[in-house]
């Protein structure tokens, strides 16, 4: 079964075929961040706009199976991520799903775009060799990670398919929190890839030792604070601190630092920071791997790229004797693979019912 999928919830139109679930055959990312650069962040009107341009080209070459062979890649269905996300932005490809949906006399499936980045593990490249994940096991229990510009949720999946959030930010994403640092030290947008390479040639150049969750009393860095909540706070919403991270600390001590040090080591303080977000992160999945036997923990979203914080997962998932799936780095930022690819686990459920589903820029998962 084809199923196309189109994701426009932020700053990327993107569109792709999969099928059954996890073969990609075409995958189009349009990336809008040399738009949004001169900004230091997503502008919602320039996205929309940027969206409607875009998606009829992004549709079609996804649509395209190549040169030799004139015919549109048939589909079953058509899929499209209805939130969360930025309201304009999402209605573009909501409209055009309906539009195409209608005119192919296919089904329509809505998708939550937080499950579909939990569903990237499971995708491959269609004519790869060797490499090719499992599809998900229904019935295991999974601990996912959804860690991007706009989420950071630690969601229990007892069975593929169903999502309740144990965890989660209390204010900022983590993508946010590295943007952010990266706007304050002018390092530009989008900061975490920034930091992260920064970050990588600091820690090589000083021969500090990774993988290694002692880092931070082992290392000359600087110690930000880990976005701990106490135990009680009213944001938390009855989830348990300890599952929870809260960012807006770290960013005050980071601004505080840079307003008090003026003969600053910029590596040094990137290094520093992004270890105070990785080893939250690495403590509170620690935390959560505790509440249930889990078979596998699932990380998904763009700060999922991040070097040091996969090399810290890996070592927590090691200590738990529980494989780590993370998706291949191009499937990583969003991408219409993940929302076909997670569709195909959904086909049964939305109906026609999809045709009158509305953009839903807070959309929760769990
Ligand atoms: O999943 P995504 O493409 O979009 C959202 O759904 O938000 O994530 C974008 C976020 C941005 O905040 C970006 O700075 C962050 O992912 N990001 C990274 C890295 N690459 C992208 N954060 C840390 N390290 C990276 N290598
Ligand atoms: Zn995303």
């Amino acid at each position: 079964m084809n199923i196309l999928g189109i994701e426009t919830s932020c700053d990327e139109t993107a569109a792709a075929v999969v099928k059954d679930g996890h073969e990609v055959l075409t995958n189009i990312v349009h990336t809008q961040i040399p738009l949004h650069q001169p900004y230091g962040g997503v502008v919602p009107e320039l996205a929309s706009r940027a969206h409607v341009e875009k998606i009829k080209e992004v549709i079609s070459a996804a649509l395209s199976c190549g040169q030799e062979c004139p015919q549109p890649l048939h589909v079953d269905a058509v899929a499209v991520t209805y939130g969360p996300g930025l309201s304009p932005a999402l209605l573009v490809g909501l409209n055009a799903a309906k539009g195409l949906a209608m005119s192919l006399g296919v089904p329509l499936i809505a998708i939550n775009h937080i499950e579909a980045h939990l569903h990237t593990p499971f995708l491959y490249d269609s004519g790869a060799l060797g490499d090719c994940p499992l599809p998900p096991d229904l019935n295991a229990r999974y601990l996912g990670l959804a860690i991007s510009g706009g989420h950071t949720n630690w969601i229990d999946i007892p069975r593929y398919g169903e999502y309740h959030t144990i965890g989660r930010t209390l204010d900022d994403a983590a993508g946010e929190a590295f943007d952010k640092a990266s706007k304050l030290l002018g390092l530009g947008y989008p900061g975490g890839p920034k930091l992260d390479k920064m970050a990588k040639e600091y820690i090589a150049e000083h021969e500090l030792q990774i993988p290694n969750s002692q880092f931070l009393k082992s290392a000359p860095l600087i110690a930000f604070p880990q976005g701990k909540p106490r135990e009680g706070v009213t944001a938390l919403a009855g989830l348990p601190a300890d599952l929870c991270v809260s960012f807006s600390g770290l960013k005050t001590a980071l601004l505080r630092y840079v307003q008090q040090h003026h003969d600053l080591d910029i590596p040094q303080v990137v290094t520093s920071y992004q270890e105070a977000i990785v080893q939250s992160v690495a403590d509170r999945t620690q935390n959560a791997l505790r509440h249930h036997n889990y078979q596998a923990m699932i990380v998904g979203g763009g700060v999922s790229l991040n070097s040091r914080l996969r090399a810290v997962l890996a070592e927590v998932c090691a200590k738990n004797n529980i494989p780590l799936l993370m998706a291949k780095p191009k499937y990583c930022g969003d991408n219409g693979a993940m929302i076909a690819g997670l569709a195909y686990y959904r086909k049964n459920i939305m109906g026609d019912a999809a045709m009158r589903v509305d953009a839903t820029p807070s959309l929760e998962i769990g």
